[in-house]
């Protein structure tokens, strides 16, 4: 699945010699070189980056700036990176932190 936009009506066409290879959770993609992460993983269709730490629920992009660490993700086994400030660079093994430890304290424990 590509979603990128291919010929755009003012950067123009995509150079298809700007494309590298990496994987993510052990699939294999393309995308853009220095590209961010995120932008990459989106052009395929992906849009979960991780899982919340206490409610599993799915994460992805959501300020795209660098502020919310939504976007967290292992690069190369370096963890929490934010995929949408990240540079995509030819072999990148990227993979989603499924749990990650969490600075919120688990209270209910303490109260039973
Ligand atoms: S989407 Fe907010 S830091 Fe990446």
């Amino acid at each position: 699945m590509n979603r990128r936009i291919l010929d755009h009506p003012i950067l123009g066409k995509a150079k298809e010699d700007n494309y590298v290879s990496f994987t993510f959770n052990h699939q294999s993609y393309k995308g853009l070189k220095n590209e961010p992460l995120a932008a990459a993983l989106l052009a395929n269709g992906v849009r979960t980056l991780r899982y919340h730490e206490e409610s599993g629920s799915c994460r992805g992009i959501y300020c795209n700036i660098g502020h919310c660490f939504e976007c967290r993700v292992t690069v190369n086994g370096k963890q929490a990176e934010r995929a949408c400030l990240t540079p995509l660079q030819d072999g990148m093994v990227i993979e989603s932190n499924e749990k990650l430890p969490t600075p919120v304290k688990d209270w209910s424990a303490e109260h039973e």
